[in-house]
Parts: structure tokens; C-alpha cells; sequence
């Protein structure tokens, strides 16, 4: 079974969290799907909607970890581009649904665990400790020019 969305992995930001929980639910119907009662129409078109949305959806983060003037953007930026290239990959080179299903599986637990779960965090992570630092700072500088 994939984890299920919960405020743990939430980046404190409504739209991304929204996304974060509408991209688990389109993973486990992934996951879930039985190749053998499911109709080749309905993993093409399950396909097509996890892939498109998931492309925007990396599209707002990176715009998001760009405002935030997250250092690690463009590492972070090459993850979504690998993910999307593996995406293509099991998609392009697939010789049958089965197989497509099978790959799949793995991409989006390996997306789901490894990329949300620890690179996604990290930002919200890294963000936390930016925002503490600098309030720290000034709190130093009005010290500073009181004495
Ligand atoms: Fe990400």
C-alpha cells in the first residue's frame, strides 16, 4: 500500500499541499489498478491525467521554490525532469499494459516516497530555518543600534 496524504507532509502552502494530496489520490488509483479488470481505455486515460497533472503541478513548485529563493532549485528542478523523462521512458518502451502497470507502479512509489516525501519536505524545511535566521538577525541588528 502507498502512504496515505497527511498534515505531516504538508509544505505550509495550500495550493502545493492541495496538489501534493490530489497527486496521492491519482498515485494510488495507479496503484491500485488491476490490469486485468481495468480497460486499456481506462489506463490510458488514468495515465494521461497523472502525467499532465503532475507536469503542472512541478511547474507551480518550482515558480513556488523560486519565490522562496530556495538554493537547491535547479537540483530540485532536475529531479522533476527525471521523473517526468522515466515517465515518458515506461510510456514510449512499454510493450504491453502489463508492463506499462508494473513500471508505473514503481515510478510513482518511487515519486511518492522518495520525491515528496524527503525532497518536498526539504524545502519547507529549509524555508522554516531561513525564516528563524533572519528574524534573528534583526532581532541582533535592533540590539545593536539600541546600545
Ligand atoms: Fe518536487
Amino acid at each position: 500500500m502507498l502512504p496515505q496524504w497527511n498534515s505531516n507532509f504538508s509544505v505550509n502552502h495550500s495550493i502545493i499541499d492541495e496538489q501534493h494530496k490530489r497527486l496521492f489520490k491519482l498515485a494510488s488509483q495507479v496503484y491500485t489498478l488491476d490490469a486485468n479488470a481495468a480497460t486499456k481505455h481506462r489506463i490510458s486515460l488514468l495515465m494521461r491525467e497523472f502525467y499532465d497533472y503532475m507536469k503542472s503541478h512541478f511547474k507551480d513548485e518550482e515558480e513556488y521554490m523560486k519565490t522562496i529563493g530556495y538554493p537547491k532549485l535547479d537540483e530540485h528542478k532536475r529531479q522533476h525532469e527525471e521523473i517526468v523523462e522515466s515517465l515518458n521512458k515506461t510510456i514510449k518502451e512499454a510493450s504491453s499494459f502489463k508492463q506499462i502497470r508494473i513500471s508505473l507502479k514503481e515510478i510513482v512509489k518511487k515519486w511518492l516516497v522518495e520525491h515528496i516525501l524527503k525532497h518536498d519536505l526539504e524545502y519547507e524545511r529549509w524555508r522554516k530555518k531561513e525564516r528563524k535566521s533572519r528574524a534573528n538577525l534583526q532581532k541582533n541588528t535592533e540590539f545593536k543600534s539600541l546600545s
